[in-house]
């Protein structure tokens, strides 16, 4: 044990024993909610080193305070591994979260009251796209499109139609919940008759990009792309803005001063390592098994009559409606997985007739279980585990047998940093 670690088990038994708890927890369960993953020790570890310790107000050879000869060095290293691994001219690394990097693009480029076109909640869009309950859905004018019943295509057709009778300053794609590509030359052209920017927000899928398993945005010409590092990425909590060089000054007047003071440099060091290790094979060969992955695991419910929104997956993703495939609605199904050390979410599903906290699906994903080295067939024995589960949720021996079966299952796994 680190003495830092032996420190707090001595100070602060309470917060050391979660701690634990925790690392068992993830140790001893498989995670398949899709926005996480295990990051890597390299990035544990500098998240609790100095560089937590420093402000760094403004950006590299232009702070608010002294002392920067470090800092400025890692910034000016995630910011450029930033540009060559998304091939794009200008990176803002300093996004305290996802929420946070999608605000700076609001605010910073457009007037309270613009109009901006993202995807509608119930159908994958994410909160900060728009959704009335947030403060940006408050402050812009959202027009939201939807996806086509069935394959859970988008109507192209339609979003032109709508973008030109609504006339949007920015076309925002990208989702949290959705399980298909992204058509970036057809928003492109929309954008482009309407006079819009264009902007994806790839949170979910950033590390599957950086890694070359799906498209880049910027390959069609895109202004910009915002995304997480912590999910598809594999790095520390946080959130990037990338975008062209002629955006560049507006984003980053827009991060700080206008939204944010001081960024968490240990977070950018961590950052700036992950970048590094999304340039290597490695990083290649995964994005690449995490889409494979979750194509097996898919299979796995198709072949079962097991209903999936849009039918299928082409990313690291998929949304099993359970309400209609086993009866329970999306809060059920997850508690019934928690009992097996399986961990996924409730989630709603387009125009779902329920509530949010009982949706009539749960999703799922495969970063994390990929991190850990799983491979398809390990999809389809997890496939299998989830279908007996979800058929036979009152059954609590089943579960318990199940449950000791996923604990074994996960010991052939080491959990990467723990
Ligand atoms: C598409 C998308 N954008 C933004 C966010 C927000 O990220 P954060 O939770 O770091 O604020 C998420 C998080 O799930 C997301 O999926």
């Amino acid at each position: 044990m680190s003495d830092n670690l032996e420190t707090l088990r001595q100070n602060d038994p309470a917060i050391y024993a979660a701690l634990k708890g925790e690392e068992d927890r993830q140790r001893e369960g498989i995670e398949l909610i899709p926005s996480e993953n295990y990051t890597f020790p390299e990035v544990l570890a500098t998240l609790g080193s100095v560089f937590t310790n420093k402000y760094s107000e403004g950006y590299p050879g232009r702070r608010y305070y002294g002392g920067q000869e470090y800092t400025d060095e890692i910034e000016t290293l995630a910011r450029e591994r930033a540009k060559l691994v998304f091939k794009c001219e200008h990176a803002n690394v300093q996004p305290l979260s996802g929420s946070a990097m999608n605000q700076a693009v609001y605010l910073g480029l457009l007037e309270p009251g613009d109009t901006i076109m993202a995807m509608d909640l119930s159908h994958g869009g994410h909160l900060t796209h728009g959704a009335p309950v947030s403060h940006m859905g408050k402050l812009f004018n959202f027009v939201r499109y939807v996806t086509n019943p069935g394959d859970g295509s988008i109507d192209y057709d339609k979003v032109r139609k709508d973008a030109l009778a609504s006339k949007p300053k920015l076309v925002l794609c990208g989702y949290t919940s959705y399980p298909r590509d992204i058509d970036y030359a057809a928003f492109k052209d929309i954008a482009d008759e309407v006079g819009a920017l264009t902007m994806t927000d790839a949170s979910h899928f950033g590390g599957l990009v950086a890694g070359g398993a799906m498209k880049n945005p910027f390959d069609f010409g895109f202004d910009l792309m915002t995304t997480t590092t912590h999910k598809s990425l594999r790095g520390p909590r946080g959130g990037m803005v990338l975008c062209t060089k002629s955006l560049a000054s507006k984003i980053d007047k827009s991060v700080f001063p206008g939204l944010q003071g001081g960024p968490h440099m240990n977070a950018v060091a961590a950052i700036a390592i992950t970048l590094l290790k999304a340039q290597t094979d490695d990083f290649r060969n995964y994005a690449r098994q995490v889409l494979l992955n979750a194509k097996a695991l898919a299979q796995t419910f198709l072949e079962a009559d097991v209903s999936l929104v849009t039918g299928g997956t082409d990313n690291h993703m998929l949304v099993v409606e359970t309400s209609s495939s086993f009866g329970l609605d999306g809060r059920q199904a997850e508690e019934v997985l928690d009992e097996v050390n399986i961990t996924t979410n409730k989630q709603i599903i387009p125009d779902d007739p329920n509530p949010p906290l009982r949706p009539s699906g749960i999703r799922m994903g495969t970063p994390a279980a990929t991190a850990r080295g799983m491979l398809e067939e390990d999809m389809r024995q997890l496939g299998a585990w989830i279908l007996k589960c979800l058929k036979n949720s009152q059954d609590k021996n089943l579960l318990g047998e199940i449950r000791g079966e996923v604990k074994k299952f996960c010991e052939r796994f080491p959990v990467p940093g723990i």
